[in-house]
């Protein structure tokens, strides 16, 4: 069916017609004029995901120009996040292939579509996988950071107009992932889907707060509203959960406990503000991460975080609030099919249980502030770095992930 709508996609007629312009080849001055990429489709590098659990493939793809309401993008820089590896993995149910993945990312506007009005070519962008159409239900409500405008065809990986913008060397489709698929040196994506930034703030360091500083971060700062003295535990030291320790420490929490079965985890917790730091793993026999958490702050805490993705860690972190009015955000990515459980009683005793997607962040309107806090020195960024790569090298970022220390690796084209 996939095959069919690819036959009759206009973008692909259009690519058997047209000059593709090749970005590797410098032309002549005189000739730049005619050659400009707009409106024309782009061959460039990206790194296809044909099926799950195999290597990425870098190959060269065309990139159709945008459409209506649409924005090509030169991705300058892109980082490896969990949940890149998660659909990889094969154990995300939305999961589409063959497609592009990546969702942190930094670039520059290469080219708007038809009424686009919110960005311009040469703008420095930051691609995003929470939309802000600003008109829509979930945008009007003022109540979150969900929005309704592109939802349905993101998560079938398809631009809204329900066809795609990628194709390989053999005229197949591709899927996008997550509205941004910043895997490849050239991007298409909705305008609601993407922010301009201060040109001056540094792409290589911006790209990560397209989802792993910002989700953490604004998790903290927003979602739980932690407040001057609160008590907060996070479990999982990763770039989410170093993130919701700033976070927390930004708003003078009293306590920070940070809780990771990796004990190489414990001296970058406390760079990033930690208090505290429990292995669950190496607690006295009979003594459960619950029990040492209520212990340690005389009866459980004002908010705990999930940045595991761990069902059975939800749970713990959730047991672990103050009785009357603790809450537990759930941030991490469960496997396909997980459910979480408590014994009802646990609520009903005041324990509230949430989720924060994105750290509650409105792309649009607040990241212009995210990126204000990181250029003041109020929220790390480059920190987050601990490897850096080309882009030919993505295969083995991934295995950086593995690697125990990995926060992120950056990828430059
Ligand atoms: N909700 C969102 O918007 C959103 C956005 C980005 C990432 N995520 C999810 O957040 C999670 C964290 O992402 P990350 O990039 O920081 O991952 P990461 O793998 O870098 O960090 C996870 C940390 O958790 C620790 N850990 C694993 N099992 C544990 C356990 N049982 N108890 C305590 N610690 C444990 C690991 O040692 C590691 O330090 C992932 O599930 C990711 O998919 C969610
Ligand atoms: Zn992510
Ligand atoms: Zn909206």
């Amino acid at each position: 069916m996939f095959c069919k709508r690819l036959i009759n996609c206009p973008s692909l007629q259009l690519l058997k017609t047209s000059f593709v312009y090749r970005p590797q080849a410098i032309p002549p001055i005189n000739l730049f004029r005619k050659m400009s990429t707009v409106g024309k489709p782009i061959e460039c590098k990206a790194a296809i995901s044909y099926k799950p659990k195999a290597p990425l493939v870098i190959d060269t793809i065309t990139v159709d120009p945008p459409k209506a309401h649409e924005v090509r993008i030169k991705i300058v820089n892109t980082a490896i996040c969990h949940t890149d590896a998660y659909t990889l993995s094969g154990n995300d149910s939305e999961g589409m292939f063959p497609c592009i993945l990546g969702h942190e990312g930094s670039g520059i506007v290469e080219s708007v579509g038809p009424d686009v009005t919110t960005v311009k070519v040469g703008d420095h962008v930051i691609p995003l996988y929470t939309a802000e159409c600003g008109v829509c239900k979930f945008c009007k409500s003022g109540k979150t950071n969900l929005c309704g405008s592109v939802r349905a065809t993101q998560g079938k990986g398809v631009m809204p107009d329900g066809t795609v913008r990628f194709h390989n060397s053999k005229g197949e489709a591709l899927y996008h992932f997550m509205g941004c698929s910043t895997f490849s040196e050239y991007t298409v994506v909705a305008d609601v889907s993407v922010v301009a930034i201060d040109p001056t703030a540094p792409l290589e360091s911006v790209c990560l707060l397209g989802c792993g500083v910002t989700t953490g971060y604004g998790a903290a700062i927003k979602t739980a509203d932690v407040q001057k003295g609160d008590t907060v535990a996070v479990f999982g030291a990763g770039t989410v959960g170093l993130s919701v320790v700033q976070g927390a420490q930004s708003r003078e929490a009293s306590k920070i406990i940070v809780v990771d079965i990796n004990d190489n985890k414990e001296t970058v917790s406390r760079q990033f503000g930690a208090t505290d730091f429990v292995n669950p793993t190496k607690l006295p026999e009979g003594q459960t991460i619950v029990d040492k958490l209520i212990e340690m702050t005389d009866g459980g805490l004002e908010f705990t975080f999930d940045c595991t993705g761990n069902v059975q860690v939800m749970r713990n972190a959730l047991e672990a609030c103050h009785k009357g009015w603790g809450q537990s955000i759930i941030i991490g990515v469960a496997d396909a099919g997980k459910e979480i459980s408590t014994r009802p009683f646990q609520l009903v005793t005041g324990r509230v249980w949430k989720g924060s997607a994105f750290g509650g962040i409105k792309g649009r309107s607040e990241m212009g502030g995210l990126i204000k806090d990181y250029q003041n020195k109020k929220l790390k960024v480059d920190e987050f770095i601990t490897a850096r790569r080309t882009f030919d090298e993505i295969n083995e970022g991934f295995e950086d992930l593995h690697n125990g220390t990995c926060l992120r690796t950056v990828l430059k084209f």
